[in-house]
């Protein structure tokens, strides 16, 4: 294993919304490195059986992380079992979003899953990070951060604060020797994808072709990577930044693939 990697092993780690295809591909990089894990998600069926697949160093607590008492119940479950908490993955998501159609209910629903949780189980964990000496946290967000996407207001906009967001993590906890960092994904083979496609992995990456300049979506695993990357001590001097792994996605303009200055001469 590469240098760096080695001290996460025994330590304990929380992925919210561990129990979907990235939460898997997450949770599961983080057990291969020898870190404990708890999953947590609403979804009981699939966070159960991929703690049970994964066997010793991992757990799954039905956790709904807008709910105080469940956040509070699951953090300290993951503490007692797991010997603390060193690391923190707040990927659960809301996908609830009907643009401008959208009603005020569903704003603060949004928001509440996307942003307000992760604040709070942040809240909850921050004991035991004091208590450990430091610890890491890795938000997600995505590439609909920072571009307009048709019909899609909630989902973008929750994202986006999560940007900004990192960054105040960042500041106010660097004292106390955590290190708040975020994750942007472009298309990621998802539970979404893979319902909307009836697992057509073929057919998703030639729709993400035309923009992800590695012309496919990205695999769960591939963000996992940076997840670990960013929970280790490799990342010992990253802090309120913002990673994208996104296949080329952010770096792409508009222009796309089509040469435009020919296009003045014909
Ligand atoms: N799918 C993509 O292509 C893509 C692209 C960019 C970013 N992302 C980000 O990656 C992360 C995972 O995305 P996904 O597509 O796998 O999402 P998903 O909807 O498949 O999974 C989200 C998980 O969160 C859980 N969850 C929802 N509400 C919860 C709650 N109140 N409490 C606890 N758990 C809850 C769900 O049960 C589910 O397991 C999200 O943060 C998403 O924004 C995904």
């Amino acid at each position: 294993m590469v240098q760096g990697f080695e001290g996460m092993r025994g330590k304990s780690a929380i992925v919210t919304g561990g129990a979907t295809l990235i939460g898997a591909g997450v949770v599961r990089a983080l057990h291969q490195a020898g870190v404990k894990v708890m999953v947590a998600d609403i979804n009981a069926e699939a966070g159960q059986a991929l703690a049970d697949a994964l066997g010793e160093g991992a757990r799954f607590r039905r956790t709904d992380i807008t709910d105080d008492a469940d956040v509070e119940a699951c953090v300290a479950e993951a503490a007692e079992r797991h010997g603390g908490v060193h690391y923190l993955v707040n990927l659960a998501c809301s996908y609830l979003d009907d643009g401008i159609a959208s009603p005020r209910a569903d704003w603060l629903a949004s928001l509440n899953v996307n942003l307000v949780s992760a604040v709070m189980v942040l809240k909850a964990v921050r004991p035991h990070f004091q208590r450990a000496g430091g610890g890491a946290v890795v938000n997600f967000t995505s590439i609909s951060s920072g571009v307009a996407q048709t019909g899609r207001w909630l989902y973008p906009v929750g994202k986006a604060a999560m940007v900004q967001l990192t960054r105040s993590m960042a500041m106010d906890l660097a004292g106390e020797g955590v290190r708040v960092n975020s994750v942007s994904p472009g298309w990621t083979w998802s539970a979404i994808m893979d319902q909307l496609t009836g697992g057509d992995r073929a057919k998703t990456d030639r729709v993400a072709a035309p923009f992800h300049l590695l012309r496919r979506v990205g695999d769960p695993a591939e963000v996992a990577n940076v997840v670990l990357f960013l929970c280790s001590d490799l990342a010992s001097f990253v802090t309120g930044a913002d990673y994208a792994c996104d296949g080329g996605y952010s770096a792409m303009g508009p222009e796309s693939y089509t040469p435009a200055i020919p296009q003045l001469m014909s």
